[in-house]
């Protein structure tokens, strides 16, 4: 195990009985996931499906011919399925898969024993690499909260005070959004749900009603008050602007953010939903 498997699976297995906990925010994600099939022939691919917490699989296998669930996490996954008791061909898990294929050589580094410019450019050639992932491509292909737990992974081993720290959450980020449009077929769609920032450092999210919300993520994001690399304008504008990505994208839109409830944090949330041509 690398290092960084090794806390994904220690969050994983600390979040694992939150189930009630994120009943909401699995209703949301769950809707926005079922509304995304277009015909019952469809396929849908979760990445970072961990204890699927987030997920209702009964209602995503109502809505898909088949569900692919992915992680980092395999124990996770196995778990997560057997608390929903889903036991079908149809739903499919491929556990212990690392999305950017560089865990290994970034769980090598540590932000107080400063990495080589050599190992900074082994890592940056390897995200130039898009993983395959087995059985695409997918008419819907979704990230759930990821994307934050990549940049985290870079901050926690590169460390935000290495030199070259924003090229490798630059390629990372871009690499996550390669992967989701390559796994799409054809007219599918992209579903990237993040988190955005947290009660932690915005703490009107606590008593906030959801009418409120887009007023107060717009306030932390103006104010440069979000996680690392997850601001959803700037997601949005490289999905638009990157000529691989927007060659293939027909249209795209932000969600309005909700409200993930976990315990003693709130998150906001929200999602970049992208149809391919
Ligand atoms: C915030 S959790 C998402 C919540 C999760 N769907 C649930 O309901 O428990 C992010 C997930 O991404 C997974 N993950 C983190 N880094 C990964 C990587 N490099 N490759 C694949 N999965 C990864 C973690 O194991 C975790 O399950």
């Amino acid at each position: 195990m690398t290092r960084i498997s090794e806390l994904q699976s220690k969050r994983n297995a600390d979040s694992r009985e939150a189930w009630d906990d994120f009943a909401a925010h699995r209703s949301r994600v769950t809707a926005l996931l079922q509304g995304s099939a277009t015909s019952a022939s469809d396929s849908l691919c979760v990445l970072g499906a961990g204890n699927c917490n987030d997920l209702d699989l009964k209602a995503l296998l109502a809505s898909y011919a088949s569900v692919q669930l992915l992680d980092i996490d395999g124990a996770a996954l196995t778990a997560g399925m057997h608390r929903q008791s889903i036991f079908l061909d149809r739903l499919r898990a491929v556990g212990d898969f690392d999305v950017t294929g560089v865990s290994q050589l970034l769980s090598e580094c540590s932000p107080t024993t400063p990495t080589s410019s050599a190992d900074v450019d082994r890592c940056l050639n390897q995200l130039k690499q898009i993983p395959e992932i087995p059985g695409g491509p997918f008419s819907v292909v979704a990230s759930v909260c990821l994307l934050s737990q990549l940049i985290e992974g870079v901050v926690l081993t590169l460390g935000e005070p290495h030199s070259r720290f924003l090229d490798v959450l630059t390629a990372i980020r871009r690499q996550h959004l390669k992967l989701l449009v390559e796994l799409a077929s054809p007219g599918g769609v992209v579903v990237l749900v993040t988190d955005i920032v947290s009660s932690a450092t915005c703490p009107q999210l606590v008593q906030s009603i959801e009418a409120d919300l887009p007023r107060i993520v717009s306030g932390a994001i103006n104010a440069r008050n979000f996680f690392t690399g997850v601001n959803p304008v700037v997601l949005r504008s490289l999905f638009s602007r990157e000529p691989s990505l927007s060659s293939r994208i027909q249209s795209i839109e932000v969600t309005n953010p909700w409200l993930w409830n976990l315990g003693p944090r709130h998150y906001a949330v929200c999602a970049i939903v992208a149809r391919l041509k």
